[in-house]
């Protein structure tokens, strides 16, 4: 029988195995557009680049051109079919596609790149996982080389998002209700041996920079353009 103890493990890869999108605020080609720009940005140029986790290539689509050599990397293989068909219909030659997750990306390499990027990937990983990557991500970077870790969930803007705080109804006395049934669900998701918040994990920008310290990396910290709860992490190497 099951109960509260035997609940099966949750698992990301399990939870993405069937899915699609990448959960953009839109899914406009106008705005998803205008974020594959900001983050090009960011990543200010290099001629290589491994996009981990690129799902259904929502943004690869738009890096494609502005790179002589892609490989966007993802464990489900439903997004990689997605970003797939996107690549065909555009009759882009120079974009390989692998199925593999955090630890066997690496293994599957065979070139290093100029820049290293993940967009909405760092909370699905756990501090160790992350760790891990920067750790291997190190000896796959040309010289100059970036990692550049975009929209990771900064906890202390997230709870005020969530509280309602950047919504244009916001009144403050339905503050104490809205937390207390946020708690509800967060005690109830851990007894369904579910994620804490289906979002996946928020993670300070000190922790990250920690990490990265610890593996030979500075970062710069960047507020994100299109989520205000969400900052980029942009490491090169010290
Ligand atoms: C929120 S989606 C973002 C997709 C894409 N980066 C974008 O911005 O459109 C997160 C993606 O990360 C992938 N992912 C999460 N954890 C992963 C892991 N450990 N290894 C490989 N892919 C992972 C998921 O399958 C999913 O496609």
């Amino acid at each position: 029988m099951e109960t509260v103890f035997n609940k099966p493990k949750f698992s990301w890869e399990e939870y993405f195995s069937d899915k699609k999108k990448g959960g953009h605020r839109y899914s406009t080609e106008e705005f998803l557009y205008k974020e594959a720009k900001e983050k090009l940005f960011h990543l200010s140029g290099g001629k290589s680049l491994l996009d981990f986790g690129c799902g259904a290539g929502e943004l690869l689509i738009y890096y494609v051109p502005n790179y002589e050599r892609i490989v966007g990397a993802d464990f489900s293989s439903s997004m990689l079919l997605e970003a797939e068909k996107k690549m065909w219909q555009q009759n882009y030659k120079n974009v390989d596609l692998i199925l593999a997750d955090d630890e066997t990306i690496w293994d599957r390499l065979n070139i290093s790149f100029d820049r290293i990027t993940a967009t909405a990937v760092v909370q699905y990983l756990k501090p160790e996982q992350i760790d891990a990557f920067i750790h291997h991500a190190f000896d796959y970077l040309n010289e100059n080389g970036k990692i550049v870790f975009f929209d990771i969930i900064d906890p202390r803007l997230y709870s005020l998002w969530k509280m309602g705080w950047f919504s244009q109804n916001f009144r403050l006395w339905e503050i104490l209700p809205k937390t207390g049934f946020g708690l509800l669900k967060q005690v109830s998701a851990i007894l369904k041996n579910r994620p804490r918040d289906i979002i996946g994990d928020a993670y300070s920008p000190y922790l990250i920079e920690q990490i990265a310290r610890d593996n030979g990396f500075k970062m710069e910290y960047v507020k994100s353009m299109y989520y205000e709860y969400r900052y980029h992490a942009i490491l090169s190497k010290i």
